[in-house]
């Protein structure tokens, strides 16, 4: 049977990499005919994939998956952390004035922020919710690594460049996207959610 999903997001990084860990599984991934304004006001990740995915099903009345995702430096006090994507705005730190991109802006404050940290360990973590109508799922995924000294590569997005997956002498921007997609948090907690999809099928 053909399952649908809504898919609660419009980073196109984030959409890519959800739909390809499931291909070759029974479902139809939907991207939102319209971006919906969510306030994420959650102090987690898991309740800020909540209050999306709650927020997608009741406007269009779907199954909904939603993630929160970010990058969290323990020699930083945990941030960018749940901030991950508007970091470069944030007070905390100074702001960071976009030139190219945010993505680019984010980087160039985190690097600013750590020129001088012996400390560079790093993770990225994410919640992923499934919400139907007063039920749901969650999953969640790390990928352990450090945070390099300069930018290397152009696939992934967000902090890609700057990351180094334990384990590799690559940024993760420098992985094939299956290559990332095997250790990647947000393939971790899909591959999790599947598992559980399957034990209640
Ligand atoms: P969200 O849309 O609020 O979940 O923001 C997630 C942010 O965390 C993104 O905009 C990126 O800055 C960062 N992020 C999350 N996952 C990844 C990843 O796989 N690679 C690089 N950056 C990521």
């Amino acid at each position: 049977m053909l399952r649908r999903l809504l898919l609660a997001t419009t980073n196109r990084g984030k959409a890519e990499e959800i739909k390809r860990v499931f291909i070759g599984f029974d479902f139809e991934l939907l991207l939102p005919e319209k971006k919906l304004e969510v306030e994420e006001d959650g102090k987690s990740f898991l309740e800020n994939a909540y209050i999306k995915a709650r927020a997608y099903y009741e406007f269009f009345q779907m199954p909904t998956l939603a993630e929160d995702s970010g990058l969290v430096v323990p020699s930083l006090g945990g941030y960018p952390g749940i901030y991950s994507s508007r970091f470069y705005s944030l007070e905390w730190g100074g702001v960071e004035r976009v030139e190219t991109s945010k993505d680019l802006a984010n980087i160039k404050k985190l690097l600013r922020l750590m020129e001088n940290l012996q400390d560079r360990r790093a993770y990225f973590f994410t919640s992923v919710v499934v919400c139907t109508g007063g039920a749901g799922l969650w999953a969640e995924g790390r990928c352990d690594g450090h945070i390099m000294h300069e930018p290397r590569g152009h696939g992934g997005f967000g902090y890609d460049p700057i990351f180094q997956p334990e384990g590799y002498s690559k940024s993760m921007a420098e992985l094939e996207p299956e290559e990332k997609d095997s250790i990647s948090h947000r393939g971790r907690a899909l591959r999790k959610l599947m598992e559980l999809f399957m034990v209640l099928k």
